[in-house]
């Protein structure tokens, strides 16, 4: 399927997508049990349009997508205007602008799915089911949509249903597991909770349970998570003995709007005894890595800003030298270039 400007995959590769929002006759209706579950989403919040996402879920899961009645039921009870919901409701992707087919199937199309056999997948997925992107089976068992990734890359290439995880597959195994979902089977994701239904699952995007018993909710919290490839990283750490650096006790000092910016080293005056990543270096690179811990606006980039800085201090049980030593080849040979040693390892 090429992905031509104006056509389905173009508009999912370009994320423009301006097709109209369908109008259907034919929806199960907004009753008022919507329109209270609205008002306890809305509840949950100190400012009540911050509901809106998981309001447009919640109608979604009862009409399918978010239809025109449902836009207006949030915008009536958000105060905003239909335009306002609207603008919302067709930004984001995961709201839909026609009725969904009872599994929303989607393939990564991303580039590390895609060299690894995404795109041939979606290619052979499509073919069969004979739909493009964003298109319903006539049985309306399955609407594809091929995806710009599904943040699950150590497992590429990877299919979604209804948003649960289907790893490393192939065609074979993507073609099997459409023709499961045409038969009314559910065929177990590789992690996550069981697979249910888009209706269901978009009623447990809006927060609420999608489970009829308790037995049913704790058996998705009790489903397999995290597999081999997320842990590598985390056993090889183990392996070496390194942990992760401690977090600032407080918030970072950055610059508030209209307040004075905190204190930097000025031009011409003595850098301090003992280089601190952070707080002043010698050589330019130094300074380069000071200046990226100082701009970094939240404890997440000032750690990583500061392990990148080259006066860290090593970790235990590793050589300042080990960071910057070239990378061995599968022979355990240096090669040029520069190399973590968990790239080495892996
Ligand atoms: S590239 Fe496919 S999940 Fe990230």
């Amino acid at each position: 399927m090429s992905a031509l400007p104006g056509s389905a995959e173009g508009t999912a590769v370009t994320g423009l997508d301006s097709s109209a929002v369908e109008v259907h006759g034919d929806l199960p209706p907004l009753t008022e049990t919507t329109r209270a579950e609205c008002r306890e989403i809305m509840a949950r919040y100190p400012v009540p349009r911050s509901a809106l996402l998981p309001m447009l879920h919640l109608v979604q899961s009862v009409q399918g997508y978010v239809s025109p009645e449902g836009v207006a039921l949030c915008a009536q009870e958000l105060g905003l205007t239909k335009a306002e919901v609207g603008a919302v409701a067709t930004f984001y992707t995961m709201f839909k602008r026609r009725p969904t087919g009872r599994h929303l199937v989607s393939v990564c199309t991303n580039t590390l799915c895609a060299v690894l056999g995404g795109q041939k997948i979606y290619d052979e997925v499509a073919a069969e089911l004979g739909v493009h992107h964003d298109e319903t089976t006539a049985d309306g068992a399955i609407t594809l949509e091929h995806a710009e990734c599904l943040a699950a890359c150590d497992y590429a290439p990877v299919v979604t249903v209804d948003y649960e995880f289907y790893d490393q597959q192939d065609v074979a195994a993507a073609l099997e597991l459409v023709a499961a979902l045409r038969r009314g089977e559910r065929p177990a994701p590789t992690r996550g909770a069981p697979l249910t239904d888009f209706l269901g699952v978009s009623r447990q995007l809006a927060g609420f349970s999608q489970h009829a018993d308790a037995a049913a909710a704790q058996s998705a919290v009790d489903g397999p998570s995290a597999g081999v490839p997320t842990l590598r990283g985390v056993r090889l750490a183990a392996e070496r003995g390194e942990t992760a650096p401690p977090m600032a006790a407080g918030p970072p000092e950055t610059a508030v709007f209209g307040e004075e910016p905190p204190e930097t080293a000025v031009s011409g005056e003595e850098p301090p005894d003992t280089a601190v990543p952070g707080e002043g270096g010698g050589t330019p690179g130094a300074q380069a890595a000071d200046a990226e811990v100082a701009a970094a606006s939240n404890p997440a980039e000032r750690s990583g800003a500061e392990q990148n800085h080259p006066d860290r201090p090593e970790p235990a049980g590793r050589e300042a030298a080990d960071r910057d030593a070239p990378a061995p080849d599968a022979d355990g040979q240096a090669q040029s270039g520069s190399g973590t040693s968990v790239q080495r390892e892996v």
